[in-house]
């Protein structure tokens, strides 16, 4: 029999110090994770510089976590996997500077990791039948992509949010109805006990690029309704106003993620990203699939918001695939999608 195959995988490029230890690709042995974000709620937002700072302090701790959990010695690694861009520059070079340090005392091999193909891999984990190629949307804080995933390693951009992406677009507007940080899972919950048909907000198109979406005009849609409401001095039902604005996000995710894939003549369709974890999300596309034959995939909420084991499933296909990074690896804040630094 062939040679199990052990990653250890590291992600700090926003706010969440992750290490994770994957055997072949697809089996988690831990995922270990400390979320800063009870730290950034009480600045609304992520704050890079303090992002970075935590991440120095923890990241130790959760490497040392994740062997532990998986009781498993550095020794018994075949590489080192880290994700490299894209995301904010200092937090990203903790994790980057981390896994050079232990790749070069080890004597392992470094695989430097593209984040969102770490996402699109989280659908690897669970789903051991899923293989490219597939249609995924990528929706998470910082990106909404619609992507083809040609192979473990070709990726093709078929659209693209214009402006904010989906989980910036909740985030702002859980902000604006008094939610706090991060506001996708508290909208998540409050949009259940509301009416999503009470408020028409608008479904933005993009002209002549079918697949791309544009967030930032229902997001002024939602203040200038709460705007509207506070000067006629009534009172804002918040779960209408949050089922309503998810309805208008998701009912233009599903239409446009469903059309795109039938055009492409996909018969399989994943989501990935934090905002993939939105429950009326996953129902609607599973919906949409279901009556369009197409085989649905997604992740278990933990794999779906930022962790390691991700970039540990993307760094071993990554590794398989010959990929070697040398200790001149950088952070790469805008690192694009399918390209290899
Ligand atoms: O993938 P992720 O953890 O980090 C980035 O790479 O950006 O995504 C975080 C985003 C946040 O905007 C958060 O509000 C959103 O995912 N999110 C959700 C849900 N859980 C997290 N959005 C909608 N519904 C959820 N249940
Ligand atoms: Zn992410």
């Amino acid at each position: 029999m062939d040679k199990d195959i052990y990653i250890l995988a590291i992600e700090s490029s926003c706010d969440e110090t992750a290490a994770a230890v994957i055997k072949n690709g697809r089996h988690v042995c831990s995922n270990v994770i400390f979320s800063q974000i009870e730290l950034h709620k009480l600045y609304g937002g992520v704050v890079p510089e303090i992002a970075s700072r935590k991440h120095i302090e923890k990241i130790n701790q959760v490497i040392e976590g994740a062997l532990r959990e998986a009781s498993m010695k550095l020794e018994q690694m075949d590489a080192v996997a880290v994700t490299y861009g894209p995301g904010l520059v200092g937090a990203l070079l903790v994790g980057v500077a981390e896994a050079k340090a232990i790749a070069y005392a080890a004597g392992k091999p470094l695989v430097g990791v593209h984040h969102i193909e770490g996402h699109i891999a989280a659908n690897y984990i669970e789903n051991l039948d899923l293989e490219p190629p597939f249609m995924c949307l990528v929706v998470s804080g910082g990106h909404t992509h619609l992507v083809k995933v040609k192979d473990y390693d070709k990726f093709e951009i078929v659209g693209r949010t214009r402006d904010d992406a989906a989980g910036e677009a909740f985030d702002k507007v859980a902000r604006a109805i008094g939610l706090g940080y991060p506001g996708g899972p508290k909208i998540d919950r409050l949009a259940k006990e509301g009416d999503k048909e009470a408020i028409a907000f608008p479904r933005a198109k993009v002209e002549d690029h079918p697949y791309d979406f544009s967030f930032s005009g229902l997001k002024s849609s939602v203040l200038n309704y709460l705007n509207q409401c506070e000067m006629k001095g009534i009172t804002v039902n918040q779960a209408d106003v949050a089922a309503s604005f998810q309805y208008a996000v998701i009912d233009v995710l599903t239409t446009h993620t469903i059309q795109a894939t039938k055009a492409m003549g996909m018969d399989k369709l994943a989501v990935a990203g934090g905002v993939a974890s939105n429950s009326s999300l996953r129902e609607s596309l599973g919906a949409a699939c279901e009556k369009e034959r197409i085989r649905f995939y997604h992740p278990s909420p933990v794999f779906c918001t930022d962790n390691a084991a991700m970039i540990g499933t993307a760094g071993y296909y990554a590794y398989i695939n010959g990929v070697r990074h040398g200790l001149d690896l950088n952070a790469v804040p805008n690192l694009k999608l399918g390209q290899r630094l």
